[in-house]
């Protein structure tokens, strides 16, 4: 009796352990970052420190130059044309990930093109994407809706936007917003504690 009782016993541990590393495997998280002047890389570096994300940064194989206007011309023509710009390194098998938090800058009202080349680089169907914006007034434009196109079969989780100009003195003047901020919304879509 004492043995079955001991063998019951041993077998509830085996379960709660196999249904606590399930959720640690349930729970794969990348930050995925593109960034020109190091707003959505401190706050992808944010969202990794918080979650335990892997971070990974999206890099043209061209980078852009480091003058405002002439980036923005730049920017602009890849528009136009609908460009998809060369980028290097890839994710190690993004199948293992299924949340992506996707850091990025508000460019011309969308994502940056550079993002175009790594969303249709990767297939993000079943994940959920949450999407972090930092801009200089128009917050998201028009880039949720790209994001829907580029990403079939990924749920869209709800998104931050966070703006260039809300400079916490507190803060790395880097970083456009306090830790908290990025906290809060991580707790919101159940992230962070
Ligand atoms: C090429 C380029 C285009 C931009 N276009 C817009 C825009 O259309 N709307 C906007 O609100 N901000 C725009 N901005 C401002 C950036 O979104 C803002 O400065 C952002 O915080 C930069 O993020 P980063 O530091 O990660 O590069 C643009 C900036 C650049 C360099």
């Amino acid at each position: 009796m004492k043995k079955l009782i001991l063998l019951a016993v041993i077998f509830i541990l085996l379960g709660v352990q196999m249904d606590l590393t399930a959720q640690t495997g349930n729970n794969r998280i990348l930050v995925v970052y593109f960034s020109w002047s190091g707003n959505a890389k401190a706050l992808a570096g944010q969202i990794a420190n918080v979650t335990g994300g892997d971070l990974f940064e999206v890099k043209t194989v061209t980078t852009y130059p480091n003058v405002y206007d002439e980036c923005t011309k730049i920017a602009r023509q890849e528009l136009d044309t609908n460009a998809r710009p060369a980028i290097s390194g890839s994710v190690t098998n993004i199948q293992q990930y299924n949340t992506v938090f996707l850091c990025y800058p508000n460019w011309w009202g969308t994502l940056p093109m550079a993002l175009f080349t790594f969303l249709e680089k990767y297939n993000l169907s079943g994940k959920t994407i949450y999407p972090l914006v930092t801009h200089g007034g128009s917050r998201f434009g028009s880039s949720l809706d790209d994001l829907k196109k580029l990403c079939p079969g990924a749920v869209i989780g709800e998104g931050l936007s966070v703006s260039a100009f809300d400079r916490n003195p507190n803060d790395d003047p880097r970083v456009t917003v306090p830790n908290r901020d990025v906290t809060s919304w991580l707790r919101r879509i159940g992230m962070a504690r």
